[in-house]
């Protein structure tokens, strides 16, 4: 590497430290222990089966730890997931973060009769809708649902009925969030259920 390629190098960790500051950083050997307790209900290594819980496994580097600390104060609600962080640390939560982003999730497949259906969702997905002056999903979620860390969810993968719940409750109000509250607001439950299941299979 040149050194002047080092240095940019370094500017750029140094400018992401700044933008992460009050994280901690992970230790993905720590956080493999410490997800222990989730197993239960996200399955081994976050990648679980049973569509009420979300997968965890591949979840970009820094979003886990989000949603944790959300869970722990209760800016997001969930009564299960708020007993389940209340005893994290900072440093837990940055261990199970590096640990879960580091595994991969099993690809998700959909049957023959919902091949349409997921089809009219890959049109909002990847050009929004104009009546509504949606945004593309993908610009934030990636054009192959890969997310972008640490914000921006991994969205491939995931369970669709999980999505679907999701953005149900971004619509209803009862998950806040600045930037998907309104998006959602305006999409249709039907268009909910096409994108979630459109994102789902996303590879
Ligand atoms: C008893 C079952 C259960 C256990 C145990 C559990 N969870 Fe969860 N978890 C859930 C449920 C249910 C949700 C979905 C919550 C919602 O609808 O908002 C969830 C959601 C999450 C999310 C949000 C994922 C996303 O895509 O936004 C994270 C992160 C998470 N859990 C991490 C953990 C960690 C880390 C542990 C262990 C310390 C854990 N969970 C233990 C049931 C569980
Ligand atoms: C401007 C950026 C942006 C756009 C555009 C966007 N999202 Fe999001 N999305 C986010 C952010 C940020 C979050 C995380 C919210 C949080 O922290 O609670 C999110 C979360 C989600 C989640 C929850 C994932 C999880 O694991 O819990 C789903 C599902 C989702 N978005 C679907 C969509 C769909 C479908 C569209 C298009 C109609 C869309 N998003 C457009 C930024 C965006």
């Amino acid at each position: 590497m040149s050194l002047k390629l080092t240095g940019a190098v370094f500017g750029l960790v140094a400018m992401l430290a700044v933008s992460n500051s009050g994280f901690a950083m992970g230790d993905a050997a720590a956080g493999e222990q410490k997800a222990q307790m989730c197993v239960a209900c996200h399955g081994v290594a976050g990648d679980n089966t049973n569509p009420q819980f979300p997968v965890l496994a591949g979840q970009v580097p820094g979003y886990i730890e989000n949603q944790l600390q959300a869970f722990k104060v209760g800016t997001r609600e969930n009564a299960i997931m708020m007993g389940q962080s209340v005893g994290l640390s900072d440093q837990d939560m940055a261990d199970i973060d590096a640990y879960y982003s580091a595994q991969s999730a099993t690809p998700k497949s959909i049957s023959a009769d919902q091949v349409e259906t997921a089809m009219l969702g890959e049109k909002v997905y990847r050009g929004g809708y104009r009546p509504f002056s949606i945004a593309a999903c993908m610009s934030c979620h990636g054009p192959a649902g890969h997310g972008i860390p640490p914000r921006f969810p991994k969205v491939s993968g995931q369970h669709a009925a999980y999505l679907e719940q999701q953005l149900l409750a971004f619509k209803r109000g009862s998950r806040v969030n600045d930037v998907m509250n309104p998006i959602a607001f305006k999409l249709s439950e039907a268009q909910i259920r096409e994108l979630s299941l459109y994102m789902s299979a996303l590879k």
